[in-house]
């Protein structure tokens, strides 16, 4: 199969597989054609067959997004030079299958820190098709936090303005003498940026979930407008280093109002958002309780502690986005103290244990642990890793990932939406290093979160030549090229510095009340 190739079928779902297949050029034709599309209405959305026989290919579908994955399929049985942008000339034979299929878990996620390096847009469009050959179906945009803010306000622009850039950025590493780099970093995306971004995910089957993460991790909203912090006659500064921060907002009725608008801003820039992420992990409420305005607040509206007003704040914003037809995303820290609405995602970070929790309290769950899903941990302790935040989740450790554990009850499986890989941008400066966390880490994610089973690795091999054709500089099972390797300078690795099971343990052991964070910048 190569140049002339048609396609026939229902209009949207021919859309669906031509985007897919840009790489063959499809001629769409108003009947028969070497690939036919039809509309099988009694499939799930995401669901399709696809019959490859000698009277050529047939592709089943409801919707859009199950052509664009019977698409992807039909890639995969190409050679893996059907991965490169321009193939080289020749005739592509495909061997007859038939194929039913449909994925197990509805949110397939990769999630990407653009606040504390900054991913410009163009790195973001690549990482979506990336995502998209992979069937993944969820890009979650971290795109705030102490270090940066990464999206326009036209109604509150020092957003933007002043929270979009540092001066300088750490260069040390933990239990280091504290070194900086003296180089400004920052960027952001415009409204219609973002736009363009969600429709270019939408037209590859994939939701944009943007994330406002408030009230914690706020020095640069706060480096614009301190009025929205509890001390208002305060400055502060957009964060050159990393660490949980004491940087809170106010959670009085002037900063919901605020946040309403911003938020709107960013709903109406995506279209169609059917998730919003509101944060509210690692939270220091010490300025809270310096706060007697704060304090009395929290005793007017009846709530014994801090933590139930940190709670209390996130679903004041999460009816806001209720009503605008948009369901909130928390980290688990905001479902410890039981005010959440019931619609509300919670996507527990710190373990099983805390998941199995929130789905029992009857909330849909994305499973986000910090082992074996926070792809910026090394994949080995090896000293020829280029830096790190610790280590090490290996290939092997996502393979072997439950996402809806065996030993949870059934009402507790069903409440698992699926599973999301979280990309932290601290020791991620850069696309190139973008590429050596997420793949082929990504890969094997997207295939357990597709096949709801723990993964063998047998595709492994076949499946590197695409990324190579594709062009993508991912993390060798072998290990680093040279050019990967940490070298001698600021990005040598430090092995055994931070061990992601001792992390995992710590984590599992705090206590979910939000009171117990402190600063530790
Ligand atoms: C997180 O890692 N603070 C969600």
């Amino acid at each position: 199969m190569r140049a002339g190739v048609a396609v026939s079928g229902a209009g949207a779902l021919v859309d669906g597989v031509r985007t897919a297949l840009a790489v063959l050029d499809l001629r769409v034709t108003d009947g028969g054609g070497d690939i036919r599309v039809e509309h099988r209405p009694e499939l799930e959305p995401e669901e399709y067959t696809l019959d490859v026989g000698a009277a050529g290919v047939r592709i089943g579908a409801a919707k859009r997004s199950g052509a664009f994955y019977a698409a992807q399929t039909l890639r995969q049985l190409l050679p893996a030079d059907a991965y490169r942008s321009v193939p080289p000339a020749g005739v592509w034979t495909v061997p007859g299958v038939r194929i039913e299929d449909a994925p197990r878990h509805s949110w397939r996620g990769l999630h990407l820190d653009v606040a504390r390096h900054f991913l410009p847009k163009r790195e973001v469009l690549r990482q979506l098709d990336i995502m998209a050959l992979h069937k993944l179906n969820t890009l979650h945009l971290h795109l705030v936090d102490d270090q940066g803010w990464r999206i326009e306000s036209r109604a509150y622009p020092r957003l933007h303005e002043i929270g979009s850039h540092r001066p300088r950025t750490i260069s040390s590493s933990y239990g280091e003498e504290p070194a900086y780099d003296e180089v400004p970093h920052g960027g952001h995306y415009t409204l219609a940026d973002l736009a363009e971004i969600a429709a270019y995910a939408r037209a590859r089957a994939i939701t944009v979930v943007p994330e406002i993460d408030v009230p914690g991790h706020a020095s640069a909203l706060l480096a614009a407008y301190p009025e929205y912090g509890p001390q208002p006659d305060r400055t502060h500064a957009v964060l050159d280093r990393w660490g949980v921060s004491p940087a809170i907002l106010s959670p009085l009725p002037p900063t919901v109002d605020f946040l309403s608008v911003v938020l709107g801003e960013v709903g109406e820039a995506l279209g169609a958002a059917p998730f919003i992420h509101i944060g509210g992990d690692e939270c220091v409420l010490d300025d809270w309780a310096a706060s007697a305005e704060i304090t009395g607040y929290q005793r007017s509206l009846g709530l014994a502690t801090l933590g139930d007003l940190h709670a209390w704040f996130l679903r004041r914003l999460a009816d806001i986005l209720a009503e605008r037809g948009t369901r909130a995303v928390v980290w688990d820290e905001a479902f410890g103290n039981g005010e959440l609405r019931q619609d509300t995602v919670v996507m527990p970070w710190r373990g099983a244990a805390i998941a199995r929790e929130a789905a029992a309290a009857g909330h849909d769950v994305v499973m986000a642990p910090v082992f074996p899903l926070y792809f910026d941990y090394g994949e080995s302790g090896s000293p020829e890793e280029p830096l790190a935040i610790g280590e090490a989740i290996t290939l092997r450790n996502v393979a072997a990932f439950e996402v809806a554990p065996a030993s949870w009850t059934a009402e507790e499986r069903a409440r698992v939406l699926g599973a999301q890989a979280q990309l932290w941008s601290e020791r991620i400066p850069d696309a190139r290093t973008l590429d050596y966390r997420a793949w082929p880490r990504g890969s094997v994610l997207a295939e357990i979160n597709w096949s709801g089973t723990p993964s063998d690795l047998a595709g492994l091999p076949g499946h590197l030549r695409r990324l190579d054709a594709l062009g993508v500089e991912y993390r060798p099972p072998a290990g680093p090229r040279p050019w990967q390797q940490g070298g001698i300078g600021r990005r040598r690795s430090r092995p055994g510095v931070i061990d992601v099971r001792a992390i995992m343990e710590r984590l599992e052991t705090m206590t979910r009340n939000s009171e117990t964070y402190s600063a530790s910048t």
